[in-house]
């Protein structure tokens, strides 16, 4: 029921199952002024004055999505992103996900906090939905460790994302990493990883291209998982060595994830990134006959051409060897791509996801069986809000939580295509895909902002998320280790025998 004229301000939402990371539960859910008031059955409110009821009959209400990983208005690779912080925000809600994680990328030499204020300026009167900015360290000198502290301490980040890849461009050295990882450490922040040996592709990238080998394809070639894996074991080994939460983006191939898992189970703090492109699709595209197609699947690190990646990565993130999922949009539109149409290193990277995600997950997860509702709530929405420290404000749905709520029809089906996507960018790498799961009803902070498939949001509705340090979801077990695991002197008489002369 709508009131006419008014956008009613109160929600009552009627007669649907309830799903958190940790259980489900037929409830209603009412919404006042942005926040969830109450959770409960046969909720009644005598007084409808500005009360909308939504039916969510045999749906799920579920926390609405968080991607922790895209790149909205990115310059990069001598052009910017096709999707901004409007189209991309806007293509977000109808996918149901009502928050995102971008990444404010300063140039080497650049300050981080001048990088955070634009990001901030740009981002703020034109993002759709609610926001949080994870920050790059992309050079290390005591003004990039001071500015660390400030952006956590005053600023609301809590993660910082390293690159071992971009030679030249972004990559840090291993010394670079240790000093920014025990930074993080310091200021109490997620230290987040792109991981991947930057001299290995350069090498390789050259390799290929005096092979004769200038297509998409020999974007892969040049950087074959094996250069994924040994960075991050060797990510994994620099942030235990100064006991920092690491966190790696992106996990794509099969032995990169192994190599998380493997540390998760010797006890490392550490937790692995799959993204929607990763989960839903693989790199067999690299060897399409059409460049364009090809090109359009082109991202760093790649997708494997191992088919059975995806369902591999699936396995692992059922099972909790791998956290949370994020997209990694970053979108180009063909033309964009064609900059490297003679040369595949000048091909922009990065690929869509931000709309897409959640029914790609629930398709490849929960429909095909290896996850169930609670899981794909754990890794689309939770966890993310647990490691970067927005739990329970996002990612759950309870009394004083953020009314950040999806109505998600698990029978309903759509078919994703460009042609009716969101998103600015002009093809969609997941065209033609059947998902069941489709969000029905999205909610950002107790506006109703897409259904019937209508959005209905004006830019500057998000609003940007400050985070704060020390997570204890993560931090805990950092504290614990710090006081346990601290290598103490052993205690010995003085040696007193001879010593050579020299
Ligand atoms: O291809 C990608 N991943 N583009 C975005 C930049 C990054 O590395 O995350
Ligand atoms: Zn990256
Ligand atoms: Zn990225």
């Amino acid at each position: 029921m709508r009131t006419a004229g008014m956008e009613p301000s109160r929600l009552l939402i009627k007669g649907g199952k309830v799903v958190n990371e940790d259980c489900s539960v037929l409830s209603d859910v009412y919404i006042e002024n942005g926040k969830i008031v109450e959770v409960g059955l046969n909720l009644h409110f005598p007084d409808a004055s500005g009360l909308r009821v939504i039916d969510a009959t045999d749906k799920l209400v579920i926390p609405g999505g968080v991607d922790a990983h895209t790149h909205l208005e990115l310059a990069f690779m001598g052009t910017k992103t096709a999707d901004d912080f409007h189209s991309g925000t806007k293509a977000a809600l109808a996918g149901g996900t009502t928050m995102v994680l971008d990444f404010a990328i300063p140039q080497k030499g650049k300050s981080l906090l001048e990088a955070y204020d634009c990001w901030r300026e740009t981002a703020d009167p034109k993002v759709c939905c609610d926001y949080s900015l994870h920050i790059a360290v992309t050079w290390w000198s005591d003004k990039v460790k001071k500015e660390m502290e400030t952006l956590a301490k005053e600023k609301g980040v809590n993660s910082f994302k390293m690159f071992m890849a971009y030679k030249d461009l972004y990559m840090l050295q291993d010394t670079e990493l240790y000093a920014a990882f025990s930074q993080c450490k310091e200021v109490g922040a997620i230290a987040q990883v792109h991981a991947e040996n930057g001299d290995l592709i350069a090498e390789g990238a050259k390799k290929m291209l005096s092979m004769g080998i200038t297509g998409p394809e020999g974007h892969e070639l040049c950087r074959p998982e094996e250069v994924e894996a040994e960075a991050t074991q060797r990510a994994i080994t620099i942030a235990n060595a100064v006991n920092c939460p690491l966190y790696v983006v992106h996990v794509m191939s099969k032995s990169a994830a192994k190599v998380v898992s493997n540390a998760r189970r010797d006890g490392r703090v550490v937790f692995g990134e799959p993204i929607a492109a990763g989960l839903g699709t693989d790199g067999t595209h690299y060897w399409h006959k059409e460049w364009a197609h090809a090109a359009g699947f082109v991202m760093g690190p790649p997708l494997r051409p191992d088919p059975s990646t995806p369902g591999y990565l699936m396995d692992l993130l059922a099972n909790d060897d791998l956290s949370v999922t994020g997209t990694d949009n970053c979108t180009f539109s063909v033309c964009q791509k064609a900059l490297g149409k003679d040369d595949f290193t000048k091909i922009p990277n990065g690929v869509n996801g931000v709309e897409d995600r959640m029914s790609v997950i629930w398709e490849k997860g929960v429909h095909s069986g290896k996850m169930d509702e609670n899981r794909f709530v754990a890794v689309t929405s939770s966890n993310a809000a647990k490691i970067f420290n927005f739990y329970p404000q996002k990612g759950r749905i309870a009394k004083n939580s953020d009314a950040d709520v999806v109505i998600w029809d698990p029978k309903l089906t759509r078919k994703i295509s460009a042609k009716t996507h969101h998103q600015a960018v002009d093809y969609n790498i997941f065209e033609g895909m059947e998902c069941h799961g489709v969000p029905v009803v999205t909610i950002s902070r107790g506006k109703v902002v897409y259904e019937d498939g209508r959005l209905n949001v004006s830019p500057g509705h998000g609003r940007f998320v400050h985070r704060q340090p020390f997570p204890q979801f993560v931090y805990k077990r950092i504290e614990q280790r710090e006081q346990v695991g601290k290598p103490t002197a052993v205690i010995r008489k003085p040696y007193a025998g001879k010593i050579i002369s020299v």
